[in-house]
């Protein structure tokens, strides 16, 4: 068979949806078994082994660390075969690390392929990020508005009152005064204790999961991976990273970033086409979680395409030999 010459190849974009489901299959004998850096492990082996066997010439620039702190799929590795299209690629093995070691919902394993030189080099620090879904006006939320000012914009935009309006917010110490505001505004909150990724694709199918907004802190990598999402199925996203010491503006400085107080739109953080596959780990409301039976394991795999709009979800039992 020829190697493909565009990223955008369909066979190699369905390449994808098998690298995210080899993390799950690997990660799924540790879903709830408490140890999740053996969860994690086990599907960055397998995300790895799949991703070496796609025809690309890949750089991971959103993965597991950097090369000192990653021994696999860290910063700057080259992934694929080597021949084939020269491609950026954004992956988080296991998303939600302590959701599978819990059984919680919503972890997911996660990949995104763009051209080469495309995507954010997001150091491992925190962003601030706002985000919501398809069909509003450019801008009609802005980060630069008090949380209060969003929900009070969002609700005039939806033609509802803030009462109808659901966010998402990480529950974390560091947020408290962002819920006791939101709250005050009349808005409802979902909160979730870990996984911004599933958090943010969320505000994309509000019909479905009844999330509007999306606020809050989390990694900078977990941001451009929610971004590339959002570009397949739509929806606005912003981003800011947030620096809590000079070793992080280093981090930033290394991953050539020169202006520090950027506001990042979400096609900032992926400035051309993309391919986004997750699939999930735990039961989520966007994905199901691997299904365990004594003779196969089922996934649920979503792969989208930016420049189609295509969304596809895939289910793939695989027999336990
Ligand atoms: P891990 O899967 O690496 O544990 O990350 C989970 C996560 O909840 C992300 O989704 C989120 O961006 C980040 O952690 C938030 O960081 P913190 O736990 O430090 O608030």
């Amino acid at each position: 068979m020829s190697v493909p010459t565009d990223f955008n190849d369909r066979l190699l974009s369905l390449g994808l949806a098998r690298v995210s489901e080899a993390a799950a299959h690997a990660s799924a004998q540790l879903i709830g078994h408490g140890d999740e850096k053996a969860a994690d492990q086990a599907a960055v082996n397998a995300m790895r082994e799949q991703l070496n066997a796609l025809d690309i010439r890949g750089v991971v620039v959103i993965g597991e660390g950097e090369r000192d702190e990653a021994p696999m799929l860290y910063i700057g590795e080259e992934v694929g075969t080597g021949e084939g299209p020269a491609v950026d690629i954004a992956l988080d093995p296991l998303e939600g690390t302590t959701l599978t070691a819990k059984d919680m919902p919503n972890a997911l394993t996660v990949i995104a392929m763009a051209p080469r030189g495309t995507m954010l080099h997001a150091p491992d620090v925190y962003m601030d990020k706002l985000a919501i879904g398809p069909g509003y006006p450019k801008d009609v939320v802005t980060l630069d508005m008090t949380p209060t000012e969003r929900v009070n914009a969002l609700a005039k935009a939806k033609g509802c009152t803030n009462r109808d309006i659901t966010c998402c917010i990480l529950e974390r110490p560091r947020h408290e005064d962002l819920i006791e505001e939101v709250r005050a505004t009349g808005a409802a909150i979902r909160l979730i204790t870990d996984g911004d990724v599933a958090g943010i694709i969320h505000c994309a199918e509000p019909d479905v999961t009844n999330i509007d907004m999306y606020m809050g802190s989390g990694g900078a990598p977990e941001g451009v991976l929610a971004a590339s999402a959002l570009k397949c199925m739509g929806g606005q996203m912003w981003g800011k990273l947030l620096f809590r010491n000079d070793d992080e503006r280093g981090r930033a400085k290394k991953a050539g970033i020169t202006d520090l107080d950027k506001i990042y739109g979400r096609d900032d953080m992926v400035r051309a086409d993309v391919i986004f596959a997750a699939t999930g780990v735990t039961n989520g409301s966007i994905l199901r979680g691997v299904k365990r039976n004594p003779k196969f394991l089922e996934t649920e795999t979503v792969l989208m395409r930016s420049k189609t709009g295509s969304v596809r979800h895939m289910i793939y039992r695989n027999p336990i030999r």
